[in-house]
């Protein structure tokens, strides 16, 4: 008997990364999946998969954006009609959205990545707390936030911003839904290798997990996958409003954790939109506009 038996979940950004290794564990622990993603062929692909190992009718994909309140609702909807509740809502989709320096970031940009880092979470959790509200046992609420998001230089400028928004929002949701049984919790990402992280290059994890991260080897979407399901099921039926930061004990290292990963003093700026398919509009910065450290 599987952890997550009959469980209906949604899971966004599920067609890729650590979302798309979650679908995999879940389903062979008993749940029923819906994956929410804008990469309709990454989806249509895992649904494939997943049907030919065994899986049919356990798993669909829904082609959506997750900061579009619409297509929320209709996730959410497909989930509730196919399997007649929501237990588990895991709001995973991410981009690194804007890159550069903070003079060159465009309004624009900042705009686009919180829609999908934090609006996309918001919109999570609202819809599926309407659901769960009405369930006696109320349900989970997961989202993913960042390392990034608890000290400069883990990510991109906006992308961190967005990340602490979400954890600011997964406490204050916490607080809310408690009443109704409504669990709500985040889980903080360090280095992980997924298709975001390493953009076709293996050997930027590897600089991490070799260097200053505690335990060397690394970071692999089941982990997060593992720490998902804990969060999902009901062992965790006593834990609310906690960040569970996997990442290999870099945290623990404190600020020097980061010194690899951004730099400030990036020559290039401009969204990126990650695995979702769509184009990005990076831009070389001339030298005027790089900030060093003598400015
Ligand atoms: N990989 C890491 O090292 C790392 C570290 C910290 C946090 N994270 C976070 O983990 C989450 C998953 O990232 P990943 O590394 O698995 O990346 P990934 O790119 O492999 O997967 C992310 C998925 O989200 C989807 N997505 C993006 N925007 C979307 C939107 N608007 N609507 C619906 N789907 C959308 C993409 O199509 C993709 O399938 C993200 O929130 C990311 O910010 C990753």
């Amino acid at each position: 008997m599987g952890r997550l038996e009959g469980y209906s979940t949604i899971i966004t950004g599920g067609a890729s990364g650590m979302g798309r290794s979650t679908a995999e564990l879940w389903l062979e622990e008993g749940a029923n999946v819906v994956v929410a993603d804008l990469n309709e062929q990454n989806g249509n692909d895992l649904v494939d998969e997943m049907n030919s190992k065994g899986f049919q009718g356990r798993i669909k994909f829904v082609r959506t954006d997750v900061s579009c309140e619409a297509d929320i609702v209709r996730v959410v909807e497909a989930a509730t009609v196919a399997y007649g509740k929501l237990d588990v809502m895991f709001n995973n989709a991410g981009i690194d959205g804007a890159f550069g320096p903070i003079t060159e970031i465009e309004a624009d940009h900042w705009d686009q990545t919180f829609a999908v880092t934090a609006k996309g979470v918001f919109l999570g959790i609202k819809h599926a707390a309407r659901v769960m509200k009405k369930q006696e046992w109320g349900g989970s609420i997961i989202n993913t936030g960042s390392l990034g998001s608890q000290t400069a230089g883990g990510g991109p400028l906006v992308y961190s911003s967005a990340k602490a928004a979400v954890l600011r929002l997964t406490q204050s949701a916490a607080f809310e839904l408690g009443k109704w049984r409504i669990r709500v919790n985040a889980i903080l990402p360090g280095i992980i290798y997924t298709p975001l992280m390493h953009r076709g290059k293996p050997e930027r994890a590897d600089v991490v997990s070799r260097s200053v991260q505690p335990l060397p080897f690394r970071g692999e979407g089941k982990h997060i996958a593992h720490a998902a399901l804990f969060l999902a099921s009901n062992e965790s039926e006593f834990v609310s409003g906690e960040y569970l930061r996997v990442d290999g004990g870099l945290f623990a290292v404190g600020p020097l954790s980061h010194t690899p990963m951004v730099s400030p003093s990036s020559k290039r700026a401009g969204m990126n939109f990650g695995l979702t398919g769509m184009e990005g509009t990076m831009r070389e910065l001339v030298p005027e506009q790089v900030p060093t450290r003598d400015d």
